[in-house]
């Protein structure tokens, strides 16, 4: 799967540093969950060491490293990686960025314990079956007792399931392999495999955690920007997940 999944994110940076389409703000759920995070169990950023997972080009990163954690990611594309670095020597936050890993989530190269959070934002919605659960498992195994697992991922009222649900595969609900016929792999429309998760499957998945929390956040992006997806209306369904082992 790693071969697959390295080619498509490998062709994606490319296609989105030629049409100018990188993520250029840390996605706000993110932002906002960690935040209360930090509030809420009195945590000061210097004393965390966290780990992203499928940072793509660091910009969230860069927000946790400028606010002063300890960050390490791992992520599957090569292209990313160099984007990644680019950026975080630009911000001037390399003194907090610790290890950079090229590699799948679904079989991590760090230790049992050793975060105090794990984070992502459009990764795990990128897994098909064995390698989802997997990653899932991983994602409790390297955190310490007590740290905190926060995703943003894809659910089933996202514009994209409802139109081609009928293409979801048999043996892995929830997962379809996205070709649009186009060559530009910028929209979700042609990223390969997407898993639409469902409330069931995540608490499921989450049920070796002592606290699970997920929300819903939907929201309809402007008309212009829907066309361009080929949609009328295009409506972004996510999940943010927020778990304690
Ligand atoms: C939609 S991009 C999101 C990038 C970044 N999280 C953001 O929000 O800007 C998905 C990212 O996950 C990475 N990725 C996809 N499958 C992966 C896997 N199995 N293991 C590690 N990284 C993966 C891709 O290379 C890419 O950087």
């Amino acid at each position: 799967m790693s071969a697959t999944a390295k080619k498509v994110w490998n062709e994606s940076f490319e296609d989105q540093v030629a049409q100018n389409a990188q993520h250029s703000v840390p996605v706000e759920a993110l932002v906002r969950t960690v935040s209360y995070y930090l509030r809420n169990h009195k945590k000061n950023p210097e004393d965390l060491h966290f780990l992203e997972l499928g940072f793509g080009n660091a910009i969230n990163m860069c927000w946790f490293a400028n606010r002063g954690f300890r960050m390490s990611g791992i992520d599957v594309s090569n292209v990313a990686i160099d984007l990644a670095k680019t950026m975080i020597a630009e911000r001037g936050v390399e003194q907090n960025v610790d290890q950079l890993v090229e590699g799948t989530i679904a079989d991590m190269p760090f230790e049992d314990n050793t975060f105090d959070g794990v984070v992502e934002t459009y990764v795990l919605q990128h897994l098909a079956n064995p390698d989802r659960a997997n990653a899932f498992k991983e994602i409790h195994r390297v955190l310490k007792p007590g740290g905190v697992f926060i995703a943003y991922l894809s659910g089933r009222d996202c514009s994209v399931y409802q139109k081609r649900k009928a293409e979801e595969l048999s043996e892995d609900p929830g997962t379809i392999n996205l070709e649009s016929g186009n060559n530009s792999r910028i929209y979700l429309d042609n990223l390969g495999t997407t898993h639409f998760y469902s409330r069931e499957e995540l608490e499921s998945l989450l049920a070796p955690f002592s606290m699970v929390d997920l929300a819903v956040q939907a929201y309809d992006v402007p008309k212009e920007e829907a066309e361009q997806r080929g949609y009328d209306k295009y409506t972004q369904s996510m999940w943010i997940v927020y778990a304690r082992k």
